[in-house]
């Protein structure tokens, strides 16, 4: 099973920093944000993580390398703890796809077709950290627990604010748990189905990635993965893990990036 990381995105809220450096090699507290990530989706059931890049942005890549000139000069010098994290990420499984325009989410995941082989995988956003590493376990205990139907995570967040998320339609079948109805990406909060915004962590069946093959532009004129799952309720059941806002961090703008690193750095004080 894989775990996608789209992450061919152009950072265009973190200008100019992002200019010469993508937005995922970023550093939080001490290691480049997509770390985090690519360690979470190794974490979970997933044996592989698949980053879903720019051609643009070689540093991911070579962040995910193996460096043994640097590891034996560390050595040499007595720095044995560098040197054994610098071999720990560049061991990591890491392999890599391309998605060669921006077309939205839905294609960059699309673009990895391939790589999934018709089983169930995992999505990962970048712009959303989750350090305790245990969401997609509890999100495959619930797919096993419903017939390996996907899920996908939830969190609520204020009304006025839905219009940045995709949203979900549905109804509690559990206290963490709501089984989903219907989907839409950024709606207007006027008429938004609920305040359960789509968090950047998805289980998804085989059907979907078929899906994506034919979905059609829809917000901003962008192919949506939301769309996709949309479609999927027609033929399969969905679920949604609404997760604690204490358990995840969104890192999608300059003060949410700054605010995660003041938390975390604070959590680590504290240990
Ligand atoms: C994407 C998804 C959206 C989801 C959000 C979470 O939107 O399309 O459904 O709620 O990520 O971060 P984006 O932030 O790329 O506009």
């Amino acid at each position: 099973m894989k775990a996608l990381i789209p992450a061919a995105g152009l950072g265009t809220r973190f200008l100019p920093a992002t200019k010469a450096q993508p937005k995922e090699m970023l550093l939080v507290v001490d290691r480049p944000a997509i770390q985090y990530v690519v360690e979470e989706g190794l974490a979970s059931a997933a044996d592989e993580v698949v980053i879903i890049n720019s051609r643009q942005k070689k540093a991911i890549e070579d962040h995910f390398s193996p460096d043994p000139e640097l590891v034996a000069l560390l050595r040499s010098r007595g720095k044995d703890a560098y040197a054994d994290e610098v071999e720990r990420v560049g061991a990591m499984n890491v392999s890599y796809v391309y998605q060669e325009e921006a077309l939205g989410l839905g294609h960059a995941v699309r673009c990895a077709a391939e790589k999934t082989a018709g089983e169930p995988f995992y999505v990962l956003l970048g712009d959303v950290l989750v350090p305790g590493n245990a969401m997609l376990p509890r999100m495959q205990e619930i797919s096993d627990a419903h017939g390996g139907a996907s899920v996908i995570a939830v969190m609520p967040v204020p009304k006025e604010d839905v219009g940045r998320f995709g949203v979900i339609a549905g109804a509690a079948v559990a206290d963490d748990v709501w089984k989903v109805d219907s989907l839409v990406e950024k709606p207007d909060p006027a008429v938004a189905p609920s305040n359960l915004a789509v968090f950047g962590r998805y289980l998804l069946s085989p059907r979907v990635m078929e899906l994506l093959a034919d979905v059609e532009p829809g917000v901003g004129g962008e192919i949506q993965l939301t769309d996709a799952l949309d479609a999927v309720l027609e033929e399969e059941e969905m679920y949604a893990l609404v997760v604690d806002p204490a358990d995840g961090f969104d890192t999608g703008t300059v003060e949410s990036w700054l605010e995660t690193n003041n938390v975390l750095m604070q959590r680590r004080r504290e240990q």
